[in-house]
């Protein structure tokens, strides 16, 4: 079991590119299944989530290589429809396949998926919009079987009860070759959506409405391969910046998507920072010592604050001159990085969604284990802040988001080793 060791207190300096945005690269990985011709990703990043991906593409038939940054995969010939307990286990995003397996061949097998434990993440939403698609779904077992009578989709109107994420993508990608047009009402408008159709549409596909609540896809018989580059991580991005205005310093971040960052970063200036932006740059200078956020950080749906960065910028709050305030409104079981934190010395109360966080002059080291992906990263954050040595087990966890979050701190100047 590897674990990242980190000697903290050191103020940090440096520039960093941004990788590669994970939670695009799965989907669109998926959507790769649609595509009877070679697809091209570019700017990919090396990730656990993007091979456990790869795993369940090869398992139906398909052929994915990868050089770098670089992915090819080969959908020509689809020749599983079932995709195995184990492979869906392994993250959430495996839920893609369905939608993209129906769009596919109209039929597939799959089970609930895994992924981060942040309380109960069920896919209510996804069935129900396949059913409304014409799709047959049977439990059995575990097993959710699913067929497509006609051996096709058919297009529908959908409205979704909330903006979810994952169930926008899984109706997009089971809709583009469905039969009609399809319209999702309430759609979620995060700029992963808004990146999967700018992949679908360059392989044909027609598709209207993208980052707005209103999304229309209309039905194409086939969609075409082509070459595509994955939009930057704007949650690693949140990351970088948290850790930086954590221990304090200044640091330069290329290859950003400055616009999708903003809503963090208009947060993430309340602290006092320093930060401005030009084209795809981020330039942050914290200052003497971060100050509270004054109003509540509610996680929303995107344009709101994101409930993926809520853990790191509560990591960077927990030395602040004040009292900041969170209300996780996405997930029910969001706070679980904060008794690593308090292991820190930070002073953290939760109470059901409500975190209050009152800043402490100083953090110091501590033996923690990640409990999540962002819960994870927010440990490397409060670590780089705090003085002493950390030690952080069950990285794994991190490892599925992060492309080697060793050497991206250390190009920051952190004391950082992975054992
Ligand atoms: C995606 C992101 C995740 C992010 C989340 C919210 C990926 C791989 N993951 O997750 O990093 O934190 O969006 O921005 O892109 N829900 C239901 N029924 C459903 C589907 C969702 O009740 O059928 C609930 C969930 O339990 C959760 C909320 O809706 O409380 C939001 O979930 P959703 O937007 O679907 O998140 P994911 O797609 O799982």
């Amino acid at each position: 079991m590897q674990k990242l060791i980190i000697n903290g207190g050191k103020r940090l300096h440096g520039e960093l590119s941004l990788q590669g945005s994970k939670n695009s690269a799965l989907p669109v990985m998926a959507a790769a299944l649609l595509c009877e011709d070679t697809v091209e990703l570019t700017n990919c990043p090396v990730l656990t989530d993007v091979y456990s991906a790869s795993r369940i593409l090869n398992h139906l038939g398909c052929q994915c290589s990868f050089s770098g940054s670089r992915a090819v995969i080969s959908a020509g010939s689809v020749t599983k429809t079932e995709i195995p307990e184990e492979l869906m286990r392994e993250m959430r995003s495996s839920i893609m396949f369905m939608g993209a397996m129906l769009g596919r061949t109209g039929e597939c097998t799959v089970s609930i998926p895994g992924g981060c434990e942040l309380g109960p993440r069920p896919i209510d939403m996804h069935l129900a919009a396949m059913r409304k698609m014409g799709i047959d779904i049977r439990e059995s077992m575990g097993r959710i079987i699913c067929h497509a009578p006609s051996g096709r989709a058919k297009g529908a109107r959908i409205s979704l009860a909330f903006p979810s994420v994952g169930a926008t993508e899984n109706i997009l990608l089971c809709a583009v070759t469905a039969e009609g047009d399809t319209v999702i009402n309430n759609a979620a408008r995060e700029p992963e959506i808004c990146d999967l159709c700018g992949f679908l549409r360059s392989c044909g596909a027609e598709i209207k409405g993208d980052g707005e609540s209103r999304i229309v896809i209309k039905g194409k018989n086939k969609l075409h391969g082509c070459t595509y580059r994955i939009m930057p991580d704007r949650i690693a991005g949140a990351t970088y910046l948290s850790m930086t205005a954590a221990a304090g310093g200044e640091m330069i971040l290329t290859n950003a998507c400055v616009q999708e960052m903003e809503p963090f970063i208009s947060v993430l200036e309340q602290t006092g920072c320093s930060i401005s932006a030009k084209g795809d740059t981020i330039y942050l200078r914290s200052g003497a010592r971060l100050r509270s956020v004054k109003e509540r950080i509610r996680t929303m749906p995107h344009p709101g604050f994101p409930t993926d960065a809520q853990a790191v910028l509560m990591a960077a709050l927990t030395k602040a001159d004040g009292t900041s305030i969170f209300e996780e409104n996405i997930f029910d079981c969001r706070y679980r990085h904060s008794e690593a934190l308090i292991k820190m010395g930070a002073d953290i109360q939760v109470l059901g969604k409500v975190a209050v966080v009152k800043g402490v002059p100083s953090l110091h080291g501590a033996a923690c284990e990640a409990t999540d992906l962002r819960g994870g990263a927010a440990m490397v954050c409060a670590a780089l802040a705090a003085e002493g040595r950390s030690v952080i087990t069950k990285i794994s966890h991190i490892d599925r988001g992060y492309e080697k979050i060793e050497e991206a701190v250390r190009t920051l100047g952190g004391d950082i080793v992975r054992v």
